[in-house]
């Protein structure tokens, strides 16, 4: 019934569907956490070693979902074994933080993913991230820098090689000093828009290895607007076998160098098992969270625990993406 009225809400007022679809998810996280008091994590996949980070399972909540962070590691409660608030911009970052409690004990893996205010010319993108990651820095387990946004999008045209390059190289340099002063080693992600058609990789792929960034989030979309219509193309074999086929030329690329977390078109268990067979080691779901509802992590784990997808639970290579390399 709900998921009509979602379905339906979608094709005619899209803002209003999503904003209904995350209060839902929301309302049952908190239900789901008060009567059980914990996660909901059937022991179909085993834990995840990625970024340093011991993940519960490879199902994440992708950016967007929860800007303000309102979720947060309640996601736990739906499933989930990450999730990914924000983006925030320099802004947005400092009323999160001052909104937040310290660093939570319980629940789902918190990465905060940051961003550029829309208003921030390329040259300037440094130090709206380098704000970003000193704000969230005490609250995040990993931090992903969006490069996805129309704005910062612009920084991966060949002109501005240069400043790309800067940005990357303070944002390690920025990530050491931080973790010198905390003590603490922040992973950082970097998240870049492959979209489904294109042929080349980008050339950030291989500088972000070379830097030793700690994970690679390629996000295998075409970018706004996410229409119903599209998630209905994503259910077609042709579209899921062209994004893995994605995942794949990344992971022959960066040979291991670098975790991938795949995001894009992800709804079902054989998806899942698709994008891991790929050579992903975590995966993100959004638009499935919005059409099919907030147990939608559960139905992948119950598919799996039944056997009934072809490398559920036994066969999956859940990869330890942690190594010397994962470390600055
Ligand atoms: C309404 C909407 C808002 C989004 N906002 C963000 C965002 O703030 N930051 C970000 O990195 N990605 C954002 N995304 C992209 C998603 O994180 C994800 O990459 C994309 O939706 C593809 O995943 P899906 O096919 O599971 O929906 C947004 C997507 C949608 C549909």
């Amino acid at each position: 019934m709900f998921r009509y009225l979602v379905t339906a809400l979608m094709h005619r007022r899209p803002p209003l569907g999503r904003r209904l679809a995350f209060a839902r998810a929301r309302l049952a996280a908190r239900a789901s956490w008060r009567w059980t008091g914990r996660e909901a994590f059937p022991a179909t996949f085993a834990p995840v070693q990625a970024m340093g980070l011991t993940f519960p399972n490879p199902l994440g909540i992708a950016a967007g979902f929860d800007k303000r962070g309102q979720l947060g590691r309640r996601a736990g409660a739906l499933g989930f074994g990450c999730i990914e608030v924000g983006t925030l911009t320099p802004r947005d970052a400092a009323a999160y933080v001052a909104s937040k409690p310290a660093r939570g004990a319980t629940g789902s893996i918190l990465g905060v993913n940051i961003g550029m205010s829309p208003e921030t010319a390329p040259p300037y993108a440094q130090h709206d991230y380098l704000v970003g990651l000193r704000a969230v820095w005490g609250q995040a387990d990993y931090i992903a820098i969006n490069l996805c946004s129309p704005r910062a999008a612009e920084l991966l045209h060949p002109s501005r090689r240069e400043i790309l390059e800067a940005l990357l190289v303070a944002l390690k340099r920025e990530q050491r000093a931080l973790t010198a002063v905390s003590g603490r080693y922040v992973p950082l992600a970097v998240k870049v828009r492959l979209p489904p058609g294109a042929v080349e990789l980008p050339e950030v792929v291989a500088r972000l290895a070379a830097l030793r960034f700690d994970a690679l989030i390629a996000a295998i979309d075409g970018g706004p607007p996410a229409t119903s219509q599209r998630y209905a193309d994503w259910q077609a074999a042709e579209w899921q076998r062209r994004a893995c086929d994605r995942i794949e030329r990344l992971a022959a690329v960066l040979a291991g160098r670098l975790p991938i977390i795949a995001v894009g078109g992800i709804g079902s268990a054989q998806h899942v098992a698709g994008r891991l067979r790929a050579g992903a080691t975590l995966v993100q779901l959004h638009d499935a969270l919005v059409y099919e509802g907030p147990w939608v992590a559960l139905a992948i784990q119950r598919a799996g625990t039944r056997g009934t997808w072809p490398g559920a639970c036994a066969t999956v290579p859940l990869r330890d993406a942690t190594g010397p390399d994962a470390r600055p």
